[in-house]
């Protein structure tokens, strides 16, 4: 198996693998049963419940960097909030127990419940603002795209790189209006745009799937899901490039409450997720490379998770059966 000699910091817990698993199934499962019932908040909370119980029974000393806003404007699972045991590793922890909101609400694709755990202090505290965002997947030269040049430049880079013409790259992007220069330009050049109406970790993630069409993920979408793609790309292998983007100095002043002074600091993987990073999504509707949950004939669900881990570079795909006793 291959190991990852050049890891920062210790490496996690094996155990907390499959116990993270449980997180991402229970968040999944509360959650499904808001799906198409154009009812956000509550699908959210249900998913945020289910998923503060499943981490306090982790044996871990958990703390939450990146979850659902800060303490006065989210009851669970805020920023800050102390989850686990309280015994066993100090644990950072990145979580979105409903990735895809106005997904799971209107009964759309690629939903999903998603975790990320890593040492303590090995993932960015990232505002909730906007991030600019391009990611590849492994395999590539480092540095082979960049946020600095443009979307033709980066597209005929990777091409040249596949050994395709640029005509054959796929490009993930958020469908937004803030994205028209984007779609713009690669429409100009008749090149090939798949546009996702949210959901930008799964976006970030298929451009490192085997038998993914995505080859690159680029636009502009949250910060906080920025980290959450960057871990899973800890695991999988690729490379992602991301800008914090404000919109007011209100933005600003929760960049620097996180102790971030450079506001036009371009992030690597690195600089977003390092070290030993556990990760785990679930499915809540089907998706590109994760099933919905299922609901049994006679009660009970079916789940299917991806669970990752960057020291061993172990991708595991686990379908489990919640029979209803
Ligand atoms: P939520 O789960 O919070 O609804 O996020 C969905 C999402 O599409 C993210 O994947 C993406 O990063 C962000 O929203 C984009 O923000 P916006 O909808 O404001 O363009």
């Amino acid at each position: 198996m291959a190991k990852n000699n050049k890891l920062k910091g210790k490496r996690l817990d094996r155990q907390l693998v499959l116990e993270l698993v449980r997180v991402t199934e229970a968040a999944a499962i509360a959650a499904s049963d808001w799906v198409g019932r154009g009812m956000e908040k509550e699908a959210d909370a249900a998913a945020v419940e289910a998923m503060r119980a499943a981490l306090n029974a982790m044996k871990m000393k958990g703390r939450v960097v990146i979850g659902e806003g800060e303490r006065d404007e989210a009851p669970m699972l805020f920023i800050g909030e102390e989850v686990g045991t309280g015994e066993g590793q100090e644990i950072d922890i990145a979580l979105d127990p409903l990735e895809g909101t106005t997904l799971t609400a209107k009964g759309g694709n690629n939903a999903l419940a998603v975790v990320a755990l890593a040492n303590r202090g090995h993932l960015l505290n990232a505002p909730d603002t906007y991030m600019d965002k391009i990611a590849v997947g492994p395999g590539y030269p480092e540095g082979i795209v960049d946020l600095d040049i443009s979307t033709t430049e980066n597209i005929k880079a990777l091409a040249k790189a596949k050994g395709v013409e640029p005509g054959q790259i796929v490009a993930c992007v958020l469908d937004r209006p803030r994205h028209a220069d984007i779609i713009k330009d690669l429409r100009a050049l008749d090149w090939s745009i798949h546009l996702i109406g949210d959901g930008d970790v799964a976006g970030v993630m298929s451009t490192a799937t085997p038998g993914s069409q995505i080859d690159i993920y680029m636009g502009t979408g949250g910060a906080p899901e920025g980290v959450l793609a960057a871990a899973a790309l800890q695991c999988m292998g690729g490379q992602f490039q991301g800008r914090l983007v404000f919109r007011n100095k209100d933005e600003e002043a929760r960049a620097h409450k996180w102790g971030i002074e450079d506001l036009d600091r371009k992030y690597n993987l690195e600089d977003l997720a390092s070290g030993d990073v556990i990760f785990a999504a679930t499915g809540v509707t089907d998706g590109a490379f994760l099933k919905g949950v299922r609901r049994g004939k006679n009660g009970g669900f079916s789940t299917s998770t991806l669970v990752m881990r960057a020291s061993t570079k172990t991708i595991r795909w686990i379908d489990t059966d919640h029979i209803e006793s």
